[in-house]
C-alpha cells in the first residue's frame, strides 16, 4: 500500500500503477494522458523517489512501445489509491443531472483560475452548453464568480487571448495570489497564466542576494515580484512592451512592497537594454518563447562584462524536444561575441499541444 493507514484502507481503490521516477512524473502524466491511459479518479502517490500513476487500463503493446520511447525506464504494479478529492467528478455529476450524456464525455476538463475568473474552453458541439458548463463550475468552485471561454488564438506579442463573456460579472479585472505574492490582472490587458507558477518559483530560489536581474519580457511581474519578494538585497529590473502589463506591474510590485527593488520600463526590450541597461545583470529571464531568439543579442548586452546566467525559453516538439531547445540557444549565439559557458538545465516547462512543449534552458553564457 502507498499512503494511508487502516482507518483510510477503506477509502483506497486499487488500480494498475505506473512507477517512474520523479523527476520524470509530469512528462509520465502528459503521455499518459495523451495515450487516454490516465485514470483521472484516483490520485497519484508518491514513496521516496518514485512516483506511482494510476492507470485506467493496461498498456497495449504498441502503446508500452510508446511509454518506453517517450520515458524510459517505469515499471507496471498494483496499489492502492485515494480517490481524487470530488472536484471532477461533481462537475461531471452536476452536469450529468443537465446535459445529454453524450456531451460529458465532450466537455473540456482543463480550464484555467485566475484569481475569481474562470477560463473555460468550449468546442462545436460544447458551445450551445455554455451557460450550464459555467454554472457548473461556479458550483463546484465556490471562488469563481465569472466565467469567460477562449474565443481564439493568443497574439504574437501581448501573448493576448479574445474571450468570449459566459457567465457571471463582466469583469476582466481580478487579484490572484501566487507563491505568497498577490498580482492585480486584467485577463483582456495583460497576460499571465496560473499554469507558470512552478516556473516562476524554480527561477526565483535560483536567484542569490546582491543579484541584478532583468526580467525582458515581465507581463504583470510574477518572476520579477516573487525575486524581489524572496530577496532584499536584491535589484530587478523589469521590461515589458505593453503599457498595461507595465502598469500592472508597478502596482503589483507597491502591493507586495517590493516597489524599492523592483524597476520597471515600458516599451521593446532591446530598446530599454540599448539606452539604460548594458552590463548590469548577473541573469536575465526570457520568458518569450515564440521570440526569445530574436532577442538573445540584447539579452548578451545586458549581462556584466563576466557573463551570467541566462533563462531562455522556447518551443519544441517531439522526442529531441530539450537538445532542440538548447541547440536553438546555441545557434542563436553563432557570429556572436557570446558562448555558453555552461548548460545548466533544460526543462519542460508544460504541454501546449500533443508532443510540443514550453521548455526552458538554464544556460551560464560568457564572452567567446
Ligand atoms: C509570455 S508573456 C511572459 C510574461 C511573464 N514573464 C510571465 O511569466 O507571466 C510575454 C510578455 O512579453 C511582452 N513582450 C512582447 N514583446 C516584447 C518586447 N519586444 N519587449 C518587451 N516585452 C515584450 C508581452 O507584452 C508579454 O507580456
Amino acid at each position: 500500500m502507498l499512503t494511508g493507514n487502516e482507518e483510510d484502507s477503506d477509502r483506497l481503490r486499487e488500480s494498475l500503477s505506473l512507477n517512474i521516477s520523479k523527476k520524470q512524473g509530469e512528462d509520465a502524466i502528459r503521455v499518459l494522458a495523451k495515450l487516454k491511459l490516465l485514470n483521472r479518479g484516483l490520485a497519484p502517490q508518491t514513496a521516496d523517489d518514485t512516483l506511482h500513476v494510476p492507470l485506467s487500463r493496461a498498456p497495449q503493446l504498441a502503446e508500452q512501445k510508446q511509454l518506453d520511447r517517450a520515458l524510459g525506464k517505469q515499471t507496471l504494479s498494483q496499489e492502492k489509491f485515494p480517490s481524487r478529492s470530488q472536484t471532477l467528478a461533481s462537475l461531471e455529476q452536476v452536469l450529468a443531472q443537465q446535459l445529454p450524456s453524450s456531451i460529458i464525455p465532450l466537455i473540456s476538463k482543463s480550464f484555467d483560475v485566475i484569481g475569481d475568473i474562470a477560463i473555460i474552453e468550449l468546442s462545436p458541439a460544447t458551445e450551445p452548453f455554455e451557460k450550464n458548463i459555467a454554472e457548473a463550475l461556479m458550483k463546484v468552485h465556490k471562488n469563481v464568480k465569472t466565467v469567460y471561454s477562449k474565443a481564439g488564438p493568443v497574439t504574437d506579442s501581448q501573448r493576448l487571448r479574445p474571450l468570449h463573456h459566459v457567465l457571471g460579472p463582466n469583469r476582466t479585472e481580478t487579484i490572484h495570489k501566487e507563491l505568497g505574492c498577490r498580482f492585480k490582472i486584467d485577463i483582456s490587458k495583460a497576460f499571465f497564466s496560473p499554469r507558470l507558477s512552478t516556473e516562476h518559483a524554480r527561477v526565483a530560489e535560483q536567484v542569490r542576494p546582491r543579484e541584478c536581474v532583468v526580467d525582458m519580457f515581465a507581463g504583470v511581474g510574477p518572476f520579477s515580484i516573487l525575486i524581489a519578494k524572496r530577496l532584499e538585497d536584491v535589484q530587478v529590473h523589469a521590461i515589458d512592451a505593453n503599457p498595461e502589463a507595465a502598469k500592472l506591474i508597478r502596482e503589483n510590485a507597491m502591493m507586495n512592497k517590493v516597489q524599492d527593488r523592483v524597476k520597471v520600463w515600458t516599451g521593446d526590450a532591446r530598446t530599454v537594454v540599448k539606452n539604460n541597461l548594458l552590463g548590469v545583470a548577473t541573469r536575465v529571464i526570457m520568458n518569450h518563447p515564440s521570440q526569445s531568439r530574436e532577442f538573445l543579442h540584447p539579452a548578451c548586452e545586458t549581462l556584466r562584462r563576466e557573463g551570467g546566467i541566462v533563462h531562455y525559453y522556447t518551443f519544441a516538439d517531439g522526442l529531441e524536444s530539450e537538445s532542440n531547445a538548447r541547440k536553438e540557444l546555441s545557434a542563436a549565439l553563432d557570429n556572436s561575441d557570446w558562448k555558453i559557458e555552461k548548460n545548466i538545465e533544460t526543462r519542460k516547462v508544460r504541454g501546449v499541444a500533443p508532443m510540443k512543449w514550453h521548455i526552458a534552458v538554464d544556460a551560464k553564457l560568457a564572452p567567446a
